[in-house]
């Protein structure tokens, strides 16, 4: 189950459920490269990780712009000279009725979630390819591929095509990269805090009735998903390729009532 070592890629790394995968992995002995448009943000944790004896960069990306994903790849060889996993977890929200988004809404959504998940697989699984061993790519969906959430048309469909890309993927790279989706519930990050602006009552108070209703009663923590993602990466799953991990504390199986 060892990871020890890996040379691991984490997009959205630097913030909520990415930072969580970012320090679970170093804590674990991986060299963990986390990229971000969050300059600041991604500085300080590599910074912070580093003092702490962890092997930890921090390189800027905007995941939907081809070029700028191509050159994360690059700067990751150029530090590490391999890479053995990607978690592909950047991603963003915009609440609305399909009636509701604009032509930016919709690129904006669709040119982070999808074509974001697009360029880094299309620049990894080369590198991959041309490595000794099998790679592993870990995509987050989310469980909103399967619920159809109230005034979220436009994300729930960014992440089932997520779900799709990832059966194709496993067949089209097969025997050099696997490709594992992780699909989260309820985790307490900053996105899931944006979902509650506009609410009638404190955030504490909506995730508390949350926590109440799922099966696990709590709120699920970017840790949860570090945990699984160090599982996932690691040799111990190596019999695991072209399906989704839920990991939302058994929300999915309630009934709708
Ligand atoms: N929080 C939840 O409950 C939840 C549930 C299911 C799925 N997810 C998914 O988990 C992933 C992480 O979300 P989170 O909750 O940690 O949110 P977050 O807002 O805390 O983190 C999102 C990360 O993505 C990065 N990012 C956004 N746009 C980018 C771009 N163009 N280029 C590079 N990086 C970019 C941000 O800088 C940030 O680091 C997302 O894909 C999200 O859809 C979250």
């Amino acid at each position: 189950m060892t990871v020890a070592n890996k040379v691991v890629l984490v997009t959205g790394g630097t913030s909520g459920i990415g930072a969580g995968v970012t320090r679970r992995l170093a804590e674990l002995g991986c060299k963990v490269v986390c990229a971000s448009n969050q300059e600041a943000e991604g500085q300080a944790l590599a910074a912070e990780l580093k003092a702490q004896g962890y092997t930890v960069d921090f390189v800027a990306v905007d995941v939907a712009c081809e070029e700028s994903v191509k050159a994360m790849v690059q700067r990751v060889l150029d530090l590490h000279g391999r890479l053995d996993a990607v978690h592909s977890n950047a991603g963003v929200w915009r609440q609305g009725k399909v009636t509701d988004f604009t032509q930016d809404d919709f690129d904006f959504v669709m040119g982070i979630n999808v074509k974001g998940n697009f360029w880094v697989a299309k620049h990894v699984v080369p590198v991959m390819e041309a490595q000794e061993g099998m790679g592993t790519i870990v995509i987050t969906t989310s469980v909103a591929a399967q619920i159809g959430f109230p005034q979220h048309a436009l994300y729930c469909a960014s992440k089932a095509a997520l779900e799709a890309m990832i059966r194709c993927m496993c067949n089209d790279h097969a025997g050099k990269v696997r490709v594992v989706g992780v699909s989260p519930g309820t985790i307490d990050t900053p996105m899931l805090a944006a979902t509650c602006a506009g609410w009638d009552k404190p955030k504490e108070e909506i995730y508390a009735e949350v926590a109440r209703k799922i099966p696990v009663r709590r709120l699920g923590q970017p840790e949860d998903i570090g945990n699984a993602v160090a599982f996932l990466i690691s040799d111990g799953a190596s019999y695991i390729d072209g399906t989704i991990l839920v990991l939302d504390g058994g929300t999915l199986p309630l009934p709708p009532w």
